[in-house]
């Protein structure tokens, strides 16, 4: 028997308690002249790289050069299921000097270097998230091998942080594999399950999780053998023609193509990581890593990173959202309404796990969630995202029926039928009579009725709850949680839990017309619409809102929503708040002429979104009847008429109590409506533009064009301490 058979097996259990004296972060040990350093405490389920662990890490790596008659190092998780998720992000956020960034990645970077500087082999033993700068530390090792579990994944994701990888990623990994599959991964933060790298060669050998400790021992014995500290690597084929030869110009010239336009024009650390990986083939490996090291430093404090940072800590607080302790597990759920959104929803719970019926009057919608269903997966399979019996697992999950059936077993149902009060409340009473157990929740996903009006109709209403989800559920990551006056805490609480299963943020909003992210967006198409009319083109408005780094303009979402949709909308909204949301007259002539938008084959664009579509003849006909010139307005009249009633608007929902803080109005509209997310919300777009400059602009407004601009008080009083 090999002294690698006589291991122990289970290779990611947690490590017997021996730690090493002094180290307290990392936990090193040795057996048969094999060290293992595990980066972190058994009990630790999260691993990120703070400053005191990345000083365990060196003070280990400088026992292990000291330690004689040592064969080989395994570096691996505290346990199962974790390597180590990067660097800390609290540091990244507490950084505001690019010299001090850039000396946190020179040193980070020197520590990993030491393991490269070892005589031995290092081999990396990798189950669970090894991303960022834990990635980085197993590219400084001379193999990596990984567990087969499905929470393998490795990759750089410091773009959508705003920075670059700095602790030698850009360098190691380009080397690694070559340009193309290098810029592939850092560019967009890219992340690999364990056989995706594998076919990348980022990963040697993939093996069950209970052989990782046993693969990793072989890798070693297999290189001592060889009398060989590492692995001679080459790059073939394309990466070769591409990393290598003056080939490369076109990748670059590819890479640069992207990133400078739609939203990516706005983000510079794609671009400027682009610049380290191709350094990486150009310098020698320590001025290559010099430059990533200063291009980190240069990233880190700029305000896109800051405002990514932000919403990274506001999308943590809300996943805790789904941990509060009254929230129920949702196993089995009946969706009635298998239209647009019903069958996005239902389809969305099947992929996460849960048992669902859908229910219709019509037998159509229920086969064309079916097939809407099988499509995306379909598309998974193709990416090799899913396994086939996977895929076959999530559609026996779906049920669809044209009758609910017995109720008794479930514990959540949810309506997505038409937006009306009375065959709600209706559909609510029926699923009682039918069954529903006392416990189970009843949502509704209204996007403008009143949540406490269905609630006074039912039986136990305080588990009446709204769960807003956006068009098309399968996309957009935001859920709004509706409060309606008798919902309790465990009915609001098992809807955010549900939310962060399907992978999507909740925000709890109180019941009110519109709820948070309509009443934003009502001011902003509104008024779009209303400049359409005074003669400013659909182009002009759009591409003004696209540079300012909106993901569509106002008049493309208006084709999307659909005029039918934006009158209905806009009629509550006028009703809660009168003048200043009354309904663009636009809105009801597009419904009359049958130009609804993208649904009926053309709105103000055609149907394929860019030429002109039919309600351009609409919008020609109201401005002939206005009698007044034509007028084009300027860039910045674009963008005080559109976006600071905006600011307003949020602001008036935050001063109502419609939300509990900022935080929410920051996450709400980036997720929401796509406001820009390298802003970091709307209130630290606000602040940074300053809210005397907003206040004083919509006061101009207000007395040159109409009360509606008149900015509320809670505005002015934080304009007037700003
Ligand atoms: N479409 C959107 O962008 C969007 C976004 C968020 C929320 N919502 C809300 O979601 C709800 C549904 O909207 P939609 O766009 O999916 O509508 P839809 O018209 O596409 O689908 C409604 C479905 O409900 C079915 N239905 C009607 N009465 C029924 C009944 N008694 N029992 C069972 N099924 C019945 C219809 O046959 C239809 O298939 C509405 O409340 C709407 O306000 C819509």
């Amino acid at each position: 028997m090999s002294t690698v058979d006589k291991q122990t097996e289970g290779a990611v259990e947690a490590a017997p308690a021996m730690p090493t004296s002094g180290l307290r972060e990392v936990v090193l040990t040795f057996e048969q002249g094999v060290a293992t350093l595990r980066l972190g405490q058994a009990q630790e389920t999260m691993v990120t790289l703070t400053e005191a662990r990345i000083a365990d890490i060196e003070a280990a790596i400088a026992q292990l050069a000291t330690t004689p008659d040592l064969h080989g190092v395994i570096i691996t998780g505290p346990g199962p299921g974790m390597f180590c998720a990067g660097a800390d992000v609290n540091l990244i956020r507490d950084i505001t000097a690019a010299a001090d960034g850039e000396a946190a990645a020179v040193r980070g970077r020197s520590v990993f270097g030491k393991l490269r500087d070892l005589k031995i082999p290092v081999v990396a033993a990798i189950e669970g998230p090894c991303l960022g700068g834990g990635f980085e530390l197993a590219l400084f090792c001379d193999v990596r091998v990984a567990s087969d579990a499905k929470s393998t994944q490795v990759g750089l994701p410091e773009v959508k942080l705003g920075i670059v990888p700095g602790f030698g990623g850009t360098q190691n990994l380009t080397r690694l594999v070559g340009l193309p599959k290098a810029l592939e991964l850092i560019l967009a933060g890219k992340l690999l399950r364990g056989p995706q790298a594998v076919r990348a060669r980022i990963i040697d050998r993939l093996v069950p999780a209970a052989k990782l400790l046993t693969a990793a021992r072989q890798e070693i014995e297999k290189l001592n053998k060889q009398k060989k500290k590492s692995k001679v690597r080459k790059l073939r084929g394309m990466a070769w023609w591409l990393s290598r030869t003056p080939l490369r110009a076109l990748a670059v010239r590819a890479a640069n193509k992207s990133l400078n336009k739609g939203q990516a024009r706005f983000y510079p650390a794609p671009k400027r990581a682009l610049q380290c990986c191709v350094d990486a083939l150009r310098l020698q490996p320590v001025d290559g890593f010099a430059r990533e090291a200063k291009a980190l430093g240069d990233m880190i404090v700029t305000s896109e990173s800051k405002g990514l940072v932000h919403l990274f800590f506001l999308t943590e607080r809300q996943k805790r959202l789904g941990k509060h302790k009254q929230a129920k597990q949702v196993d089995r759920a009946l969706v009635i309404g298998g239209g647009v959104m019903g069958a996005g929803i239902a389809g969305q719970f099947a992929s996460n796990g849960v048992a669902t019926r859908l229910c219709d009057v019509a037998l159509e919608p229920l086969a064309g969630a079916k097939a809407r269903l099988q499509k995306g997966l379909d598309k998974l399979l193709k990416r090799r995202r899913i396994k086939s019996h996977e895929a076959t697992a999530i559609q026996d999950r779906l049920a669809v029926s044209i009758s609910p059936g017995n109720l008794r077993n479930t514990d959540l149902w949810i309506e997505a039928v038409v937006e009306n009060l009375e065959v709600k409340q209706k559909l609510m009473g029926d699923a009682i009579a039918h069954g529903l157990p006392d416990d189970a929740i009843l949502a509704t996903n209204t996007s403008s009725l009143p949540v406490t009006a269905m609630q006074e109709q039912v039986a136990h209403p305080e588990r009446v709850v709204g769960i807003h989800f956006f068009n098309p559920p399968e996309k957009m990551p935001l859920v709004e949680v509706i409060r309606g006056k008798h919902t309790n805490e465990a009915a609001i609480a098992t809807a955010c839990r549900l939310a962060v299963r399907l992978g999507k943020f909740p925000i709890i909003v109180q019941d009110s017309p519109g709820f948070l992210v309509n009443r934003c967006l009502s001011p902003y198409i509104n008024e779009a619409a209303r400049m359409l009319l005074e003669g400013t083109s659909p182009e002009a408005i759009d591409s003004a809102m696209l540079d300012f780094g909106m993901p569509m303009g106002p008049c493309r979402l208006l084709d999307e929503v659909g005029f039918d949709v934006a009158t209905k909308v806009s009629e509550v909204m006028h009703e809660a708040f009168s003048d200043r949301m009354q309904p663009c007259e636009l809105f009801a002539a597009m419904v009359e002429a049958k130009a609804l938008g993208q649904k009926t084959g053309g709105g103000i664009y055609d149907k394929n979104g860019t030429g002109k579509g039919p309600g351009r003849a609409v919008i020609a006909t109201l401005q002939q009847q206005r009698g007044l010139p034509a007028r084009e307005a300027t860039r910045s009249e674009l963008l005080h008429r559109l976006i600071y009633p905006l600011v307003d608007e949020a602001y008036r929902c935050l001063d109502e109590g419609l939300v509990e803080d900022e935080l929410d109005l920051d996450l709400g509209l980036v997720m929401g409506i796509g406001f820009p997310p390298f802003t970091g919300g709307i209130t630290r777009f606000a602040t940074q533009e300053g809210l005397a400059t907003i206040v004083s602009k919509l006061d101009e407004l207000s007395r040159s064009l109409a009360s509606r601009f008149n900015p509320c008080d809670g505005l002015r009083r934080r304009a007037l301490s700003s």
